[in-house]
């Protein structure tokens, strides 16, 4: 989760910087006029994780075109799957990829299937990017942006077969709840992104975020949940043990697994 909570700045933090070259047409916003749910952070990248970025970049990670933000979707713009991977294949996306470790793994497990990691954090994107490399993959593309907006604009009504987001920032204190990602907006967006039959899988190790989860989703006539209303999932077993839920269970904290079929 975000570091540096206590310290948000009023506006939304993730402005084009100044001297950097224009983004989107003039008559656009410069600034976000709604909340997102993550802060920029300013983490840098390691050795590995440069040089993979430095050299491989290209083969993995699609260049967004920039509106509002540094980490905005042009509406403009679409993602062409069949272009990227050059072929057609089910299209799995990861919201909030962090390290890559559940990416990387599920599409070296799968090498059927098309992977599209979804993260803002530059590190993090560094880190896929190696590991990718290091598995040999030719399934995983990553894009550096919001994923509220990939969902919205770039990705094409219906394309997605399975939709995760494991570990979303729990924005646990009262006066950040707004910025959680899973809420009624973001259902909309996945159940516009995913196929009908399609999953939406989830996990979280905050108990409060688990219940504002079921409630959001179940209140969507677009989602059932796949073991019965308000039912925890089982673990998913293509889900791969990562650092933050590990440390959720090093503090005790279990981990809720919902899945959800899109109607
Ligand atoms: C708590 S971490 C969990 C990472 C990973 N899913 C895991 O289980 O290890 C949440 C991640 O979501 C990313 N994130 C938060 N909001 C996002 C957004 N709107 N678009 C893309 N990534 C986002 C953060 O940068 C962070 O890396």
């Amino acid at each position: 989760m975000p570091e540096n909570v206590e310290s948000l700045p009023s506006l939304v933090p993730d402005a084009a910087r100044p001297g950097e070259p224009p983004v989107g047409a003039a008559d656009q916003p410069a600034f976000r006029t709604t909340p997102v749910s993550f802060v920029r952070r300013s983490g840098r990248m390691n050795v590995r994780q440069q040089e993979a970025w430095d050299t491989r970049r290209d083969e993995f990670v699609v260049e967004v075109p920039r509106l509002a933000a540094r980490t905005s979707v042009d509406p403009r713009w679409s993602f062409d799957p069949e272009a990227s991977f050059g072929r057609r294949a089910p299209l799995v996306v990861e919201v909030g990829s962090g390290q890559g470790e559940a990416v990387v793994a599920a599409a070296a497990a799968t090498p059927e299937r098309d992977f599209l990691a979804l993260e803002v954090y530059t590190p993090g994107l560094g880190q896929t990017v190696y590991r990718s490399i290091r598995a040999g993959l030719t399934n995983v593309r990553l894009m550096q942006a919001n994923a509220p907006e990939v969902l919205e604009h770039a990705l094409a009504p219906g394309s997605v077969d399975e939709l995760w987001v494991f570990f979303p920032d729990p924005w646990h204190k009262a006066r950040h709840t707004k910025r959680r990602l899973v809420a009624p907006p973001f259902v909309e967006l996945a159940a516009r992104a995913l196929r009908p039959g399609g999953t939406w899988r989830l996990a979280t190790d905050w108990a409060e975020y688990a219940e504002q989860m079921i409630e959001v989703v179940e209140a969507s006539s677009a989602f059932t949940n796949a073991h019965g209303p308000g039912a925890h999932a089982p673990r998913f077993e293509g889900r791969v043990l990562t650092g933050f839920e590990n440390k959720a269970a090093k503090a005790g904290r279990d981990v809720v697994d919902l899945t959800y079929v899109r109607s």
